[in-house]
């Protein structure tokens, strides 16, 4: 059973495993011992996996209460946040209870972010069931809601207890959805592990287990290494956002019905493009990751205008004053933060999109 540990101000592991699902009860009781616990999912997750968690659970020996929340972007807001909060404490739930998260990165952020705030803080479990989710938004420990101004605006650092990847559960994941987990490990490969970058060009067939296995593993080991460094993003766990401040952009004009993982693979091959012409990159990577994202059948091309798109970014995170964090690839496995003026951004935008 493949293990990884976060080490973080918490440490905690992730377990990858067919199946894993079938044991998140007993799991659990190797790390926290509660008496109650919150199952929190979406409706599709549920309906495909939530009989298993739910045996699971309360063969355990927990009282378990489940919150079905609606699938989709707009789910992480202030209202959900508000319904879990209620809920929780019309339910008595104490510090020494837990919540798990059942789901993509919709429902992990949002239920870390329940768990962050509920009495100051008590103990979650993720258990990731898209690929996205399972190689990024599961281990690090950022929880958000967006708000209306963008994305993530209201959010905590509240690391999990324990992350429990059932590999099974990625076999039901639409295709779609599937290329969008794709674009995050490029961005692992880009920003630290050029091997995974090479291993991603040779595979033929990417629906099967051992590529899932080989991509959560290498992407969480690079998420983890930045995440070890600098736990509050203030300096390197920034790099883990190539393509995010764009992508941030692109969501929120296009009021999320372009999903993250899509706009993080136009971010990307944007900021690539745009630092080559600079001159700030030591090689061009604008090639190879346009193809390796075509390769998986992810269109990286972004049509939106660079000033609307540099006007809605910048409510983004990475700001700071007059300045903006952007992230810059060096070359294939090696990436460089750059702070610029936020007057020109709009112009790093345009050069990123003109071919
Ligand atoms: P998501 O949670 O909306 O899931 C995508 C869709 O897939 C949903 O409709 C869901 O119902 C469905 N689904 C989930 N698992 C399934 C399965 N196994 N089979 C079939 N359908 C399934 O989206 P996501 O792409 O997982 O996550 C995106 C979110 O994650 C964004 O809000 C983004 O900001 C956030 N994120 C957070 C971090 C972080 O560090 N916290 C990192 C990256 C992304
Ligand atoms: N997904 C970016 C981070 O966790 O820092």
């Amino acid at each position: 059973m493949p293990k990884l540990t976060i080490e973080a101000s918490k440490k905690y592991d992730m377990i990858i495993e067919s199946g894993a699902l079938e044991k998140l009860g007993e799991l659990i009781l190797s790390v926290e011992k509660p008496k109650k616990v919150c199952l929190v999912s979406d409706t599709t997750v549920y309906s495909l996996f939530g009989d298993i968690a739910l045996d699971s659970l309360e063969d355990a020996g927990f009282d378990v209460n489940v919150i079905k929340m609606a699938p989709g972007e707009q789910t992480k807001s202030m209202s959900s946040l508000n319904r879990i909060l209620e809920y929780l404490a019309e339910h008595e739930y104490t510090r020494s209870d837990c919540l798990v998260a059942l789901g993509g990165g919709v429902i992990g952020d949002l239920t870390g972010f329940a768990a962050a705030t509920y009495l100051r803080g008590i103990p979650f479990i993720q258990s990731p069931t898209t690929l996205l989710a399972a190689v990024d938004s599961s281990v690090g420990g950022k929880t958000a809601v967006n708000l209306k101004a963008g994305k993530n605006l209201a959010g905590a650092f509240w690391q999990p207890s324990l992350v429990v990847f059932d590999m099974d559960t990625i076999l039901e994941l639409p295709e779609n959805r599937f290329k969008e987990g794709i674009a995050e490990i490029v961005k692992s490969a880009v920003i630290g592990d050029a091997g995974l970058f090479d291993y991603l060009m040779t595979v033929d067939n990417p629906r099967i287990l051992d590529f899932v296995e080989t991509c959560v593993i290498a992407s969480v080991k690079v998420k983890s290494r930045f995440v070890h460094a600098d736990e509050r993003d203030l300096g390197p766990r920034k790099l883990l956002n190539f393509g995010h401040t764009m992508a941030h952009g692109i969501e929120k004009i296009s009021d999320y019905r372009i999903s993250h993982g899509q706009a993080v693979a136009m971010g990307m091959l944007a900021m690539a493009r745009a630092a080559a012409k600079k001159g700030w990159s030591n090689k061009d990577c604008t090639l190879p990751i346009g193809q390796v994202l075509r390769k998986y059948g992810i269109d990286p091309a972004c049509d939106h205008d660079a000033a609307q798109l540099a006007r809605a970014a910048l409510n983004d995170k990475k700001r700071r004053g007059d300045t903006v964090t952007i992230v810059i690839p060096l070359e294939i496995g090696d990436a460089a933060l750059m702070d610029i003026p936020v007057a020109s951004l709009e112009e790093i935008f345009r050069l990123g999109l003109e071919e």
